[in-house]
């Protein structure tokens, strides 16, 4: 896929994400949670998982099942929200105690810290709702056993043994020397869960079982992909400027967190991400799955590893 196709190929799917999320999160919550939640995610973000979940989709060709393209839309947002969720609570100051976020102050900042943290846990159930919508199975609807499979999916990368397991060990860490393993094992958690999670939910969303080939290459693919993110994640931390990244920059090294910059330096650093990008695309070209469908996902392993925001 060469760039201006997948530029076209990745605006399409932005734009559809924006839209749904823009229809999904109310704005009427009570007392203002409504804005709050809003705020902390539409209109922000690179929206990567949304992409992974979608490209994975894609490679499986789940518009063929039934209900798939409904499906792939709703995993799509639904990581989203989680996504959105987890950063609003690591903002806060009783976590990272950040006051910028996608360009912006942070939500605790602008709606204060009750009301932040209340947006966060709506977020989080909100993401279960959009997955499991009301109503008849029909030719256009996600049929029951996806969502319950989305579902786990998302919630197994969310909990204690994803993404807030993570975000328990890193704050557990604040001013350790991990060993390397230790630390792969916490971004892993605190981070890689959830891309691999949105690279397996968009192949749930074609039908892919837990047994195939073709799901192991995927899960391979999302987790070498999960991992990379957050090494790409510690670089740019130490090397980018708040502006570009839209978030302060240099608050792990102030924070004393162990990062795979403080750990191998950024050289090593760099080269453990190359690595990591090497190792997808090799379980991809050797998933079996059709070159020519896989192109969005080997255009978006390039981005998360290669990005400077
Ligand atoms: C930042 O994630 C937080 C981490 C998990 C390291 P992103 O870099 O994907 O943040 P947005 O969604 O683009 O703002
Ligand atoms: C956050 O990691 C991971 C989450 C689960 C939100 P970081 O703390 O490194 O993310 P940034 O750098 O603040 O975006
Ligand atoms: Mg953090
Ligand atoms: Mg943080
Ligand atoms: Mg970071």
């Amino acid at each position: 896929m060469n760039s201006e196709f997948f530029g076209r190929w990745s605006a399409g799917v932005l734009d559809r994400v924006e839209q749904a999320l823009d229809a999904w999160v109310p704005a009427n919550a009570p007392a203002g949670l409504g804005d709050a939640m809003r705020y902390a995610v539409l209109d922000g973000g690179k929206r990567l998982r949304a992409l992974l979940v979608q490209a994975a989709a894609e490679a499986v060709d789940a518009s063929a099942s039934t209900g798939g393209v409904d499906a792939a839309m709703r995993a799509a947002c639904a990581v989203e929200l989680i996504h959105a969720y987890s950063l609003v609570h690591d903002d806060m100051p009783c976590m990272d105690n950040d006051v910028l976020r996608r360009g912006k102050p942070t939500v605790h900042i602008r709606f204060g810290e009750a009301q932040a943290m209340l947006a966060g846990d709506a977020m989080q159930a909100l993401a279960f709702e959009v997955l499991t919508p009301d109503g008849v199975v029909g030719s256009e609807q996600v049929e029951p056993g996806v969502q319950a499979r989305l579902c786990r999916l998302l919630a197994r990368a969310s909990g204690q043994s994803g993404m807030a397991g993570g975000q328990a060990i890193d704050l557990a860490s604040v001013g350790q020397s991990l060993d390397e393993q230790t630390l792969r094992d916490m971004h892993h958690r605190k981070t890689g869960a959830l891309l691999r999670a949105s690279v397996q939910m968009g192949a749930a969303c074609g039908g892919v079982q837990d047994s195939s080939p073709v799901w192991a290459a995927l899960t391979a693919y999302g987790e070498a992909m999960g991992l990379a993110f957050q090494v790409v994640d510690d670089i740019l931390d130490a090397t980018q400027p708040s502006d570009t990244l839209g978030k302060t920059a240099g608050k792990d090294a102030d924070a004393n967190k162990p990062t795979y910059v403080s750990l191998l330096g950024l050289e090593q650093a760099r080269s453990e991400a190359d690595a990591l990008l090497a190792q997808a695309l090799e379980a991809l070209a050797g998933s079996g799955l059709p070159a020519a469908r896989c192109q969005p996902l080997v255009a978006l392993a390039h981005r998360i590893v290669n990005r400077d925001h």
